[in-house]
């Protein structure tokens, strides 16, 4: 079983979870979800956007384990933001589910009316439909423009987050209301030169660790959830191998070192939104 975090709502998520993007819905999404649960993870990440809440929700169905032992992040795309169109995008993601409940949901992208969707996921909240509600890819900029408009502060934001790219600035801010970090793209996405690492690597020679187990180790201490995607059925299992060693304070710091500030994604570029919503369209 994996750690948890106390969200700023009381609410408790494993700090591993696992992620979904880009796994299609042709039964790869059923058979990645079962092998997680399998494996031990009891928190899995997915989206509208990802057009596979409805695998997730049969493979946690089917898992034959507890729906109050899983945490389940889904999250409110764009084209249903504003706050009639958030309360119907709840209930679709519900629907797709086929839960009655989701543990997180979060705004997916900050574009178009964020105050309006925000309200709506305050609304659903109340309604016993989301136990914690949270925004996603906010920098400094967007976050200090929407922010201060909500009438609750966010429990998380999910945000691209690896050692080479550890978001100081936002965690800093957010760490102000108590807001925690999610990972998403935790490995880089696969990046080698955050896998070959010889900082990292020589650290976990020390604990008999992979790269991988380092970095995802380093994430949690940093007291952030992290959100690592595999579809090896070794690698899932190992990427949340990371609770039986403790990074020492001068490993962190070195860790800490290797930021370069610099992130693959910017959601602050002009043009982000609109290319979101073209490239990942919701007809329903
Ligand atoms: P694979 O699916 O073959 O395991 P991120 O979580 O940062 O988005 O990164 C996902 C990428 O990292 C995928 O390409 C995945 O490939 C790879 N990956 C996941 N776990 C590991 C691991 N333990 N060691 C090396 N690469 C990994």
């Amino acid at each position: 079983m994996t750690d948890t975090i106390t969200l700023n709502d009381g609410v408790k998520i494993p700090a591993v979870g696992f992620g979904t993007f880009l796994i299609p819905a042709d039964g790869s999404t059923y058979k990645a979800v079962r092998a997680a649960l399998d494996a031990g993870y009891r928190h899995i990440d997915t989206a509208t956007a990802y057009y596979n809440e409805e695998e997730v929700g049969n493979a946690v169905r089917d898992s034959g384990i507890l729906r109050e032992e899983i945490f389940i992040t889904s999250k409110l795309w764009v084209s249903h933001f504003g706050y009639e169109r958030a309360l119907m995008g709840v209930e679709r993601s519900l629907r797709k589910l086929g839960m009655d409940y989701m543990d997180l949901y979060l705004l997916h992208q900050p574009y178009g009316d964020v105050a309006g969707a925000w309200q709506a996921l305050e609304e659903a909240k109340k309604a016993g439909k989301i136990r914690s509600i949270g925004v996603s890819n906010m920098t400094v900029k967007i976050w200090n423009a929407c922010v201060p408009h909500f009438a609750t502060m966010p429990s998380v934001n999910q945000i691209e987050c690896n050692p080479l790219a550890q978001q100081k600035e936002i965690r800093k801010i957010m760490a102000a209301g108590s807001v925690k970090a999610e990972c998403w793209g935790p490995l880089g996405q696969g990046n080698r030169t955050l896998l070959e690492n010889q900082t990292i690597r020589a650290i976990g020679e020390k604990y008999g660790k992979s790269a991988a187990q380092v970095i995802l180790r380093f994430e949690v201490q940093e007291d952030m959830i992290t959100l690592p995607k595999s579809a090896n059925s070794e690698r899932i299992r190992s990427n949340l191998d990371i609770f039986d060693f403790t990074l020492a304070d001068d490993e962190m710091n070195q860790i800490r070192a290797l930021d370069t500030g610099k992130p693959s994604h910017n959601p602050d570029a002009p043009g982000v939104g609109e290319y979101l919503i073209s490239h990942y369209p919701i007809n329903d």
